[in-house]
């Protein structure tokens, strides 16, 4: 199962991911990081330039999961913008090597086998960070996605809508489509590593860990993977029913291990 490590707050998240990245950046210069966009990652993205600093970041590469359809590459809430602004900029990314899904909807039948090839020709990703919708999404996939799905277009929950409406003047301007990794494309990486904050992510979490495998609760695909790592805090955390077992299994673990 998922290891389950349960932190006071965000920040401390961030800290334990970020050493993980540069861990395996070190280790391996061509890694390939899965990335992910909204709140949840930020506090990663804000602890790695300190731990990168100096390192020769030129050969990673970095895949999106997501990307809305038909807005504007430029436009600052896209996801290529977000992730040009909060990772290839501060890490200094060949934003030639960072890949996002393209929304565009001009050859959009295409794009979903496009990345499929870009994903593969690139070795697969070692390790994806991943957040959880209130829905339970992962990547775009909302409920009743196939545990087998690769990168193809979606259409989003109301419930999605109104959660990144926050990024956007209103909920109109919040596109209906997206195109998303799959689930299986997700289950491909090496390395899972979901993270979730608050209160409102407690359903999402206890059902992804703890709940029947159901693609009614797309997070529930972690349970299938081999190495997964989910870092929620005490809000996050609060409804699991084997808090303590995680707690007492993170605080024994043997150095030697890693996440
Ligand atoms: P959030 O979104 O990080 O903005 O809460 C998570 C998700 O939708 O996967």
């Amino acid at each position: 199962m998922a290891e389950v490590v349960i932190v006071p707050d965000a920040a401390t998240a961030g800290a334990i991911v970020a050493d993980e990245i540069a861990r395996l950046v070190h280790a391996n210069p061509d890694a390939v990081l899965g990335l992910a966009t909204g709140s949840t990652p930020v506090p990663v993205y804000e602890a790695l330039p300190a731990r990168l600093a100096g390192v020769d970041m030129s050969r990673v590469r970095g895949f999106a999961l997501d990307e809305y359809v038909g807005l504007d590459p430029s436009h600052p809430e896209s996801y290529r913008s977000v992730i040009t602004r909060e990772v290839v900029e501060p890490l200094g990314l060949d934003p030639a090597r960072v890949h996002v899904p393209d929304g565009s909807l001009e050859g959009i039948e295409h794009a979903g086998d496009s990345y499929e090839r870009a994903l593969a020709e690139a070795g697969g990703v070692d390790l994806q960070i991943l957040g959880i919708g209130t829905d339970g999404h992962i990547g775009f996939n909302e409920p009743g996605s196939s545990f087998a799905s690769l990168t193809r277009v979606k259409t989003l929950t109301t419930q999605t809508r109104e959660d990144n409406a926050r990024f956007f003047d209103s909920i109109d301007d919040v596109p209906r489509h997206c195109i998303t990794q799959g689930l299986g494309t997700i289950l491909r990486a090496r390395h899972l590593v979901l993270l979730a904050f608050g209160e409102g992510k407690a359903a999402a979490v206890a059902g992804a860990l703890e709940g029947p495998v159901t693609a009614s609760l797309p997070g529930s695909a972690i349970q299938l993977h081999p190495h997964a790592t989910v870092v929620v805090d005490e809000a996050a955390a609060s409804t699991l029913r084997f808090a303590e077992y995680y707690r007492y299994t993170f605080a024994n673990k043997p150095a030697w291990q890693g996440l």
